[in-house]
């Protein structure tokens, strides 16, 4: 069961009658992206208190392009994601805030109306593929099902369509695939069968949650590549969601880093990559294993936790962990500040590679090479001598 054999080329005759069978576009509402989040919030009731899962995040995605969503885990990643696809059980969920997708918002509507944008419009590919595919229904009728819900064509057709459509994502044999159960398949089969199952009807957005953080290595550039290829041909939106720079690094236009539920740096990703600002995603990046040093296959990890999103602290969520921190980051929150390039936008009161960054993480290293010598040295107090502020 190897993951790529198949190397005809998917485009073509098969994929320009998939398309004429989708059907055009609706027309795009002018002068909007495609998808405009604005000060979205999900928070959940529970036992402990309200947990701030997604507290305030702001963003525009337009038609054909990739935004990178990246945060360690407990960031709010998937609550943002299943927010916008009102994906979210009613129950105990406060969500507030607009998120405007064709110029229609999306959170006046209800499940059975968000249903008709399921599939047809947006769709979602998750980490783990056994939980989205039933594994007793046969490939073929799980694609099937769909494509006859959202395009009334006829069950021939549709199993024509289907064949068409494993072909596209490069299932080897895809007749004989489509009356296989997913587990006669491997992990990398299965998310293509995912993969084809979400572009089954066409959707203009498509929400990749860790898409393949469950795959061998050797198998994620495969089944990224074939994202971005898909994407392409059918110049659909994608929200690529991980907890690895390095699987943005290359593949998404725009680049939002979340902490504790807020974008706290947001950027072009040349951008981000060549001038970040918040000490957080330089962490992130350090964290990314270096193939070239021997000790690759470990993952350094940011030291600390995430904070409490029941009682997060009340100044920047990152100071418990950040090695740039003030006194004045303990007390007051930073918003989101505009960068020198446009759409630059971070938070953070010492940034990276400012002079007064370069100063408090100088002043930092420096107390903290003190107390490792002997000195007993607060930190915190020491950083916040001359200068400690701006
Ligand atoms: N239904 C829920 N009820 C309470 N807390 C939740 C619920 N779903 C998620 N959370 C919490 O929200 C935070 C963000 O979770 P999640 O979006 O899954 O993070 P990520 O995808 O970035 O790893 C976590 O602290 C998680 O425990
Ligand atoms: S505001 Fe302070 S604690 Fe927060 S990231 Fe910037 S330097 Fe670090
Ligand atoms: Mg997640």
């Amino acid at each position: 069961m190897s993951d790529v054999t198949d190397t005809t080329d998917p485009t073509g005759d098969d994929m320009d009658e998939l398309n004429d069978a989708i059907g055009a576009a609706p027309p795009p509402a002018p002068d909007l992206p495609l998808l405009r989040v604005t000060d979205l919030k999900t928070h959940f009731q529970t036992a402990r208190g309200v947990v701030r899962a997604v507290d305030g995040v702001t963003f525009d995605l337009d038609r054909g392009k990739t935004l990178g969503i990246v945060g360690e885990s407990g960031s709010g990643k998937t609550v943002l994601s299943r927010s916008i696809m009102g994906l979210l059980p009613k129950r105990g969920t406060i969500r507030e805030g607009s998120v405007l997708f064709n110029g229609k918002e999306l959170t006046d509507l209800d499940a059975k109306a968000m249903r008709d944008f399921w599939g047809s419009q947006m769709a979602m590919i998750f980490q783990d593929p056994m939980t989205s595919l039933n594994p007793v229904m046969k490939i073929g009728k799980q694609i099937t099902e769909s494509l006859r819900q959202h395009l009334d064509v006829d069950k021939g057709y549709a199993n024509e369509l289907a064949e068409n459509l494993l072909r596209s994502v490069r299932i080897p044999e895809p007749e004989q695939r489509l009356k296989e159960y997913p587990h006669q398949l491997s992990g990398g089969m299965r998310q293509r069968v995912c993969i084809a199952v979400a572009l089954a009807c066409g959707p203009e957005l498509l929400f990749a949650d860790e898409p393949t953080t469950a795959l061998d290595v050797t198998v994620q550039a495969q089944v990224l590549d074939l994202m971005a290829q898909q994407q392409r041909e059918r110049f659909m939106a994608t929200v690529l969601i991980t907890h690895d720079l390095g699987v943005v690094a290359g593949r998404a236009d725009d680049i939002a880093v979340m902490y504790a539920g807020r974008v706290v740096e947001k950027a072009s990703t040349a951008v981000l990559f060549r001038d970040m600002k918040m000490p957080y995603t330089e962490a992130l990046l350090s964290s990314i294993p270096k193939i070239a040093e021997p000790s690759h296959t470990r993952l350094a990890t940011i030291p600390g936790r995430p904070p409490d999103l029941v009682n997060p602290p009340v100044g920047c969520k990152f100071a418990a962990r950040c090695g740039y921190v003030q006194d004045r980051c303990l007390e007051e929150e930073p918003p989101l500040l505009e960068g020198t390039e446009p759409g630059h936008h971070y938070r953070c009161w010492f940034p990276v590679g400012t002079p007064e960054g370069i100063e408090a993480k100088a002043r930092n290293d420096a107390a903290r090479a003190y107390a490792s010598s002997g000195g007993e040295v607060d930190v915190t107090s020491a950083a916040s001598g001359a200068g400690g502020s701006v």
